[in-house]
């Protein structure tokens, strides 16, 4: 069906028009409608909703867990309506829910580990990740590191020079307060009935934690092709799990872990050069492989492609990219609370911490 001028949208009992210009999350704003939203840009999951009735374009479930689609969830913040729709609001799996926190500790000198646990248990697949919220409403995402077998959710939190949320999680969050979760999101994680085949994982930085999650996940199914993970940092320091990376492949002999460092202080254990750069020129047949990359957007996309140019299949390329909206408070009606907040004048703040020494 083409796009219609003007559709009808029915959500919590009332009516709405829905011009063919705007979207779905528009026209709700446009109304008065109390919805949640961030990025309005399909990034970050944040406004999902269901549809009980109605046609959803396929550009609208577009990174949803195939689940999540069987049962009507979209993005409004990218649907432009192609027929009336009946709406719901999202659910457990998309609203936000408490969390406490557990524990937060350093992983190297700007990454921390962040264990929390929801109120309500979450049920997740490896790799996949949440919106983690503030309680002025500024939200990030971060992509969940633990199996799914355990209620503690684990989190590795970079620090981003000058970042408004890592660098408030890292400093001056403290164990026991309580923060909001979304999720889990996306689609970064091995189908549930996937063969087995070899898997190549590329990520800088924090990456390592989505894709760990994933490789373990692989080895408890007892997958037995190639695995091989390239994790990329700047400096040496920059690397950590390293132990545990190491052990994890002298006990299974399927699993490789190059550990590379792009600038010019290269450990001896180390490849020199970006973790995509080396991984890809390895491997330039990539036919029959799975390709999993996380990390920042330009080099997860740029990867995509080159990946695809050396034979994986597109339906074998799963993507984390970490995209970045300029605006990066979400918008919520019940959020208009507690600005002092962000301006230090009030809320939960902690004195920072020295978790990282000096
Ligand atoms: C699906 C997804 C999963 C993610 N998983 C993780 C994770 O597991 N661990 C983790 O540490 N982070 C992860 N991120 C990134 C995270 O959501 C935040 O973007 C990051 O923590 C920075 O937030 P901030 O508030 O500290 O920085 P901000 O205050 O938002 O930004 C500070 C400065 O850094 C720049 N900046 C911020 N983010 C980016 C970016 N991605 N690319 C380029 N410039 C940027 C801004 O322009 C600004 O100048 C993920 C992002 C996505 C979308
Ligand atoms: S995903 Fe819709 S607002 Fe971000």
């Amino acid at each position: 069906m083409g796009r219609l001028t003007l559709v009808q949208l029915a959500y919590n009992g009332s009516q709405f028009e829905n011009n063919a210009a705007e979207t779905v999350l528009d026209a709700l704003i446009r109304q008065g409608v109390d919805v949640s939203y961030s990025c309005k840009n399909g990034f970050f999951h944040s406004c999902m909703l269901r549809a009980e009735d109605g046609e959803i374009p396929q550009n609208a479930q577009q990174g949803l867990r195939s689940s999540h689609c069987d049962e009507g969830f979209f993005l409004p913040c990218v649907c432009h309506p192609i027929s009336d729709m009946a709406l719901a609001p999202p659910g457990l799996n998309g609203e936000f829910r408490t969390a406490e926190v557990v524990s937060i500790n350093p992983l190297n000198s700007s990454i921390c580990r962040v264990s929390l646990r929801p109120e309500i248990e979450l049920r997740h697949r490896a790799g996949q990740f949440i919106n983690f919220r503030r309680a002025d409403g500024l939200m990030r995402s971060y992509s969940l590191c633990n199996q799914p077998d355990n209620e503690i959710l684990e989190l590795h939190v970079k620090r981003m020079p000058g970042g408004e949320l890592s660098n408030w999680i890292i400093d001056e969050l403290q164990p026991g307060a309580k923060i909001s979760i979304q999720g889990p999101n996306g689609g970064f994680y091995l189908p549930e009935n996937a063969i087995d085949k070899p898997i190549l994982f590329i990520g800088p930085g924090s990456g390592l934690g989505a894709l760990a999650a994933v490789v373990l996940d692989a080895l408890g199914r007892g997958f037995t092709a190639p695995l091989r993970l390239y994790h990329g940092t700047s400096a040496g320091k920059g690397l950590y799990l390293r132990s545990a990376m190491a052990n994890l492949a002298e006990a299974n002999s399927n699993f490789r872990y190059v550990p590379c460092v792009s600038g010019i202080d290269v450990p001896k254990f180390c490849r020199q050069g970006r973790a995509n750069d080396i991984a890809l020129d390895n491997y330039p047949d990539l036919r029959g492989w799975r390709v999993f990359l996380c990390g920042t957007a330009g080099m997860v996309h740029d990867s995509k492609k080159r990946a695809y140019l050396a034979g994986a299949s597109l339906d074998d390329i799963f993507l984390d990219p970490y995209e970045h909206r300029e605006a990066p408070a979400p918008q919520h009606n019940e959020l208009s609370m507690s600005r002092g907040l962000r301006d230090g004048k009030a809320g939960p703040f902690h004195k920072p911490s020295d978790r990282f020494g000096p």
